[in-house]
């Protein structure tokens, strides 16, 4: 399994005298081995669609194309660069919590899979389609949830799926509709989890709420999707998730449940883009500012905007200079004091060093605010 950082010093500083800094470089080998690892680990009924939110990089999308990966799409812009890829029938879905009219065009034209968040998306698909289409319903699960970080929003209001307590009244609603046929259930209830046993948990309860709806409504379920969430390390002593217990668990769920014979799915990216990634940025000045020392980079959150989000920094190092004590409040070179990632603890540093930040294949320039005050965007380096 990948460590925090796709690279070592000597690639590092290679690849930033090669393309100048600030950039991003991605590790064909370390994405490869991650989908591998998590392929291998798993059932065969188990589908591993990438969920190209994470970073939807050219190169990336074609190795994990050519290992059989299936897709996750949430945007017209999504199901672009993935019909781009040429794939067969079947390996391509479509989630989201606010579709346009032409996005859903856009994904019937293509023969995608669309995991319908609410009546509107299906009113809307039955209206624009001419012929059967099966589609997946998101249910947003009234179980509890124990997520982390709350990216995807626990179990309290949210803005994904209809409520598992609205479903009776929306499929009484959309008993007359003349095309759309449900025939699977979209469940995603967490984020960077890295205990196999918690996804597990959900995953069960998932299971238990499809049997349920199958025997209350007679709904037959060819699909059960079961989001992404699969953690990763983003601190030294964090242990990586057990991607062997996750498939055994899997395995074991699927044959508690012997009424269901279809497929099920997994959507990661975080856990198959985000090791491969190292963003490289140089520190331009050193400043001391009422007891806090400030070492401001050439990219903020217009590079790396998860820290901000989510409280988290993601690991760094100071290439060629090891490990060290003092702290460090790092920021970017935008125009707000909300352009920090994070404090850390580096070795004394000055103007001109290079730092690497690992694991940042996944929500890291895909999620960046690039437009904020138009520096240049910076390259992102496929290296096989
Ligand atoms: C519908 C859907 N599937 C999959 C993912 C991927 O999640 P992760 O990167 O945590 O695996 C997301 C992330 O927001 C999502 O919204």
């Amino acid at each position: 399994m990948a460590s925090l950082f796709a690279f070592d010093d000597v690639a590092c500083q290679s690849l930033s005298e090669t393309h100048g800094t600030p950039c991003f470089a991605y590790s064909g080998d370390v994405a490869e081995g991650q989908f591998r690892a998590l392929r291998s680990a798993l059932p065969a009924r188990v589908r591993v669609a990438y969920a190209v939110k994470a970073n939807a990089h050219g190169a990336l999308l074609a190795r994990f194309a050519s290992l059989g990966a299936s897709f996750d799409c949430a945007s017209i812009g999504e199901l672009k660069r993935v019909e781009a890829l040429g794939l067969p029938p079947g390996r391509t879905f479509f989630a989201g919590p606010g579709k346009r009219e032409a996005e859903l065009r856009k994904a019937l034209a293509m023969g995608v899979r669309i995991q319908a968040e609410g009546f509107e998306d299906l009113a809307r698909v039955d209206a624009l389609a001419d012929r059967e289409i099966a589609l997946n319903l998101r249910v947003h699960p009234a179980f509890d949830i124990d997520e982390g970080n709350r990216i995807i929003g626990g179990s309290g209001p949210s803005a994904f799926g209809v409520d598992e307590e609205e479903v009776p009244a929306l499929l009484a609603q959309a008993a007359n509709l003349r095309h759309v046929r449900i025939r699977g259930l979209h469940v995603f209830a967490a984020s960077n989890q890295r205990d196999a046993s918690k996804l597990l948990a959900i995953h069960g309860a998932v299971l238990d709420l499809a049997k349920r709806l199958s025997e209350r409504h007679g709904l037959v379920f060819e699909q059960i999707d079961l989001g992404g969430g699969l953690g990763v390390p983003y601190a030294p002593g964090q242990a990586p998730l057990d991607v062997q217990a996750l498939g055994e668990g899997l395995s074991a769920l699927l044959a508690t449940h012997p009424w269901f014979d279809g497929e099920l799915i997994l959507e990661p990216g975080r856990f198959l883009a985000g090791p491969c990634g190292v963003y490289l940025a140089r520190v331009v000045r050193i400043k001391e500012s009422r007891g806090t020392r400030f070492a401001i980079l050439e990219g903020g959150i217009n590079h790396l905007l998860r820290p901000l989000l989510t409280g988290e920094p993601f690991p760094v190092k100071a290439v060629g200079k090891g490990t060290g004590e003092p702290s460090y409040t790092l920021a970017g070179p935008l125009c707000t004091s909300l352009d920090r990632l994070g404090e850390v603890a580096l070795p004394e540093l000055a103007a001109g060093d290079l730092l690497a930040f690992g694991s940042t294949g996944a929500y890291g320039l895909s999620e960046g605010m690039t437009h904020f005050l138009s520096h240049p965007v910076p390259p992102e380096i496929w290296v096989d």
